[in-house]
C-alpha cells in the first residue's frame, strides 16, 4: 500500500532541475527521476517545472495515497485522472513518469525482484547497445547536422563485449580527430562534436571502426539519428550546405543506407510526414526508427502502423508519461512485428530504470549512450543483469546481422 509519495528536485546532466520521486510502501522505497529531452516531440508528455512541486505532489498524494503499489494500472490511471489531460499538461509528464516508475520499483523491491523480472516476467532477453558516438544537431553547437552517428556492436557475443567495444570505437574515434589535427569536444550524451561536415564524420568513424573491428575480431554496424523534425523548416530539410525537399531527403537518406551499410536510421523525416516515414521503410532494408513521429504514444504508433511508417518504435517512457503507457506502446509495436528500442534523454540522471525496461521489453536495442555517469549508469547496470540472469539471450542482432 502506497503510504507516502515525496517528491525533491535534483539535477540533471546538464545541470538542470528535474525532478525525483519516492513512493513509501511498507518497509520499502521505490525511487525514480524523470530525464528530460533537447529535440523533443511536439506530441510529448508536457514538463512541468519542478518548481511546482509542493502544489502537485500535494495533488498527486491525495489521489494515489492508499492505493496497492502491485496495482500498476491503477495507480497509472490515477495518475491520469488527477491530471486530466491528454499530454499531462496539468501535473506534468515529469512528475507522472517518476511516480509511476518508483511505484513499479516499490512493488518489485517488495517481492524481491529485480524490475527487470517483475515488469518482464520470466522471458528476458539482453539489448543491444545503440552507442552515440558522434554527434551534432540540437545536442551540440557547430558540429554536424546530423544529431546522433551510432553503433551497434552486432557481432558482440554478450553484452560486455558489446558495451567494450562501443567504448573502444569511442575512444579510437578520439584518435581520429587528433591524428587529422581537429578539436573536439563532447555533447550532451557524451558523443564527440567537432566543426567537421557529415560526411567528414562518416570517414572518422568508419576509419575508428575498422580499427575496433580489426583489434576484437567483432563486426560493427552504423546507426544515425537524423533528429529531421530539427533540421525541418516547415518546407525543406536545411543542412549547412543543402536544402532538400521531402523526395530529395528520402533519396539522401536512402544513399546513406546503402552507402554506409546502415542497420539503423531515427527521425529521417520530421514528426508529422507518416508517409515520407513508410516510403522510406518501403525502400530500404534497414532499421526505420520512429522517435519523434511516435512519442512512445499507442495513438500515434496505431496511425504509423496502419500505413507503414517505420518498422521500429524508440520507447521513450517520460514521452508518453506512465509505466503502463509504455507497456502498451511496446505491446501494440510487437504485435505488429515492430522492432523496439528503449531509449535515454539528452537530459540524464544516475537512475538506471530503463536498462531494466529493455530487458523487461526484449527490446532488440538499448540506446543509452557509451560513456558518462549518467549513460554508465544503465550500461552498468546491464552489465549485472547479465551476470544476474543464467542465460541471457543475445539473439535478435544475429538476425538483424545474419
Ligand atoms: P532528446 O534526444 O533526448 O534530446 O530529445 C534524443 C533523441 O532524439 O533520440
Ligand atoms: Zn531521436
Amino acid at each position: 500500500i502506497i503510504e507516502d509519495v515525496r517528491y525533491r528536485i535534483v539535477f540533471d546532466s546538464r545541470g538542470n532541475e528535474t525532478v525525483e520521486c519516492e513512493i513509501e510502501a511498507g518497509e520499502v522505497i521505490g525511487r525514480a527521476i524523470a530525464p528530460s529531452g533537447a529535440s523533443t516531440g511536439s506530441e510529448e508528455a508536457i514538463v512541468a517545472d519542478p518548481y511546482k512541486i509542493d502544489e502537485i505532489e500535494e495533488k498527486i498524494s491525495k489521489g494515489i495515497v492508499g492505493m496497492s503499489v502491485f496495482d500498476q494500472f491503477s495507480v497509472d490511471e490515477a495518475l491520469r485522472e488527477i491530471d486530466g489531460t491528454e499530454n499531462f499538461s496539468s501535473i506534468g509528464g515529469n512528475f507522472a513518469i517518476s511516480a509511476s516508475l518508483a511505484t513499479a520499483k516499490a512493488a518489485a523491491e517488495i517481492l524481491g525482484v529485480p524490475l527487470y523480472a517483475y515488469v518482464g516476467g520470466l522471458v528476458n532477453e539482453i539489448p543491444y547497445p545503440l552507442g552515440n558516438v558522434i554527434g551534432g544537431g540540437a545536442h551540440a553547437e557547430d558540429s554536424t547536422n546530423i544529431q546522433e552517428f551510432l553503433v551497434i556492436p552486432v557481432g558482440a557475443s554478450d553484452f560486455f563485449e558489446a558495451q567494450r567495444t562501443n567504448a573502444m570505437i569511442h575512444k579510437a574515434i578520439k584518435q581520429e580527430f587528433k591524428k587529422r589535427g581537429i578539436f573536439a569536444a563532447k555533447g550532451d550524451e557524451g558523443a564527440w562534436a567537432a566543426q567537421i561536415s557529415d560526411e567528414q564524420a562518416f570517414e572518422i568513424l568508419e576509419a575508428a571502426i575498422a580499427k575496433v573491428e580489426d583489434e576484437m575480431d567483432v563486426e560493427v554496424r552504423i546507426g544515425l539519428d537524423v533528429a529531421a523534425t530539427e533540421l525541418w523548416n516547415g518546407e525543406r530539410y536545411v543542412y549547412k550546405d543543402k536544402k532538400l525537399s521531402t523526395e530529395e531527403q528520402i533519396t539522401y537518406i536512402a544513399e546513406l543506407i546503402d552507402k554506409h551499410n546502415l542497420l539503423y536510421v531515427e527521425d529521417p523525416l520530421h514528426e508529422n510526414d507518416f508517409e515520407g516515414f513508410a516510403e522510406l521503410t518501403k525502400q530500404v532494408k534497414c532499421m526505420v526508427c520512429g522517435d519523434d513521429i511516435f512519442v512512445t504514444n499507442p495513438r500515434r504508433i496505431k496511425k504509423g502502423i496502419e500505413i507503414g511508417a517505420a518498422n521500429t518504435v524508440l520507447i521513450k517512457p517520460n514521452q508518453v508519461g506512465t509505466l503502463s503507457d509504455t507497456i502498451k506502446a511496446v505491446k501494440l509495436s510487437k504485435d505488429n512485428g515492430y522492432e523496439i528500442v528503449v531509449s535515454h534523454r539528452s537530459g540524464e540522471t544516475e537512475d538506471e530504470t530503463i536498462a531494466h525496461l529493455s530487458v523487461a521489453f526484449n527490446a532488440t536495442l538499448i540506446k543509452t549512450g557509451v560513456v558518462g555517469g549518467e549513460r554508465l549508469a544503465k550500461l552498468n547496470e546491464l552489465v549485472r543483469i547479465e551476470e544476474y540472469m543464467d542465460s541471457p539471450t543475445m539473439v535478435k542482432i544475429r538476425r538483424l546481422s545474419g
